[in-house]
């Protein structure tokens, strides 16, 4: 048990998919997974471990945004052994070549978080994801047919801004979509010699202002869901 989850130790599989919504981690555990467990519940936070094609593995909710999403990964990591974390999130995205439901792998993110000065006194504002894993995750895509897009996400802590400045976060940086955990997740994988990755579903345009209900962004995530499973068993 740890101040925010009440698994057991050995309750907690050594590959955790991490999608932020608590009920999109119910989704996943009842549509993809076997002799599945309810491991966690505090603050409805659920964590359920189940079996996916021989392979166990975890699904738990982030909470969103850095600060939730660096309390659970990181106790994920340090109590309870677990190896990888691939968040499977939704993105806004900045260029039109990205349509909705798309899937995305951040292999970089840009963010103006102080999380990574305040934890490691370390000054980056860039973090990358794990290349092991994303190797893993693209050998999977091309296995099931997946298309997957490749960029840099933008991490932000602000949803509403007063001014969106997002072109000059893309010009500037080269961030193609924004969310808002990946740089905390990345910066504890970083931290305790872990791997990380982020893989994300295009949920909104910012240049048409499409976008999904949250209806929609619980149960049509099936892609994202899929390579992350899939990815998990090759691990
Ligand atoms: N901004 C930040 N995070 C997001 C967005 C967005 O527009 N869409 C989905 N996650």
């Amino acid at each position: 048990m740890t101040p925010h989850i009440e698994a057991q130790k050995g309750e907690i599989a050594p590959t955790v998919i991490m999608p932020g919504d608590p009920l999109r981690a119910k989704y996943i555990a009842e549509n993809y997974l076997e002799n599945v467990k309810l491991v966690s519940k505090v603050r409805n936070i659920y964590a359920y471990t189940g079996v996916y094609k021989g392979h166990t593995i975890t699904v738990m909710a982030s909470g969103m945004g850095i600060p939730s999403i660096g309390i659970y990964s990181y106790e994920l990591y340090h109590e309870y052994n677990v190896q990888n974390i691939i968040r499977v999130g939704s993105c806004g995205t900045y260029t039109k070549d990205l349509n909705l439901y798309d899937v995305v792998l951040v292999n970089s993110c840009y963010s103006e978080s102080s999380y990574l000065k305040v934890q490691s006194n370390l000054d980056d504002n860039e973090l990358k994801s794990s290349q092991d894993l994303n190797l893993y995750i693209t050998q999977a895509a091309d296995k099931n047919n997946i298309p997957l897009t490749i960029t840099k996400a933008y991490c932000t802590d602000v949803f509403y801004k007063k001014e969106d400045n997002y072109e000059e976060i893309k010009d500037k940086y080269g961030c193609l979509v924004c969310e808002m955990e990946s740089f905390g997740l990345f910066a504890n994988a970083k931290l305790l010699n872990k791997r990380a990755t982020c893989l994300l579903t295009v949920s909104d345009s910012l240049i048409t202002k499409e976008e999904t209900t949250s209806e929609e962004r619980e149960k049509s995530f099936n892609n994202m869901i899929k390579l992350a499973l899939e990815t998990a068993i090759l691990l």
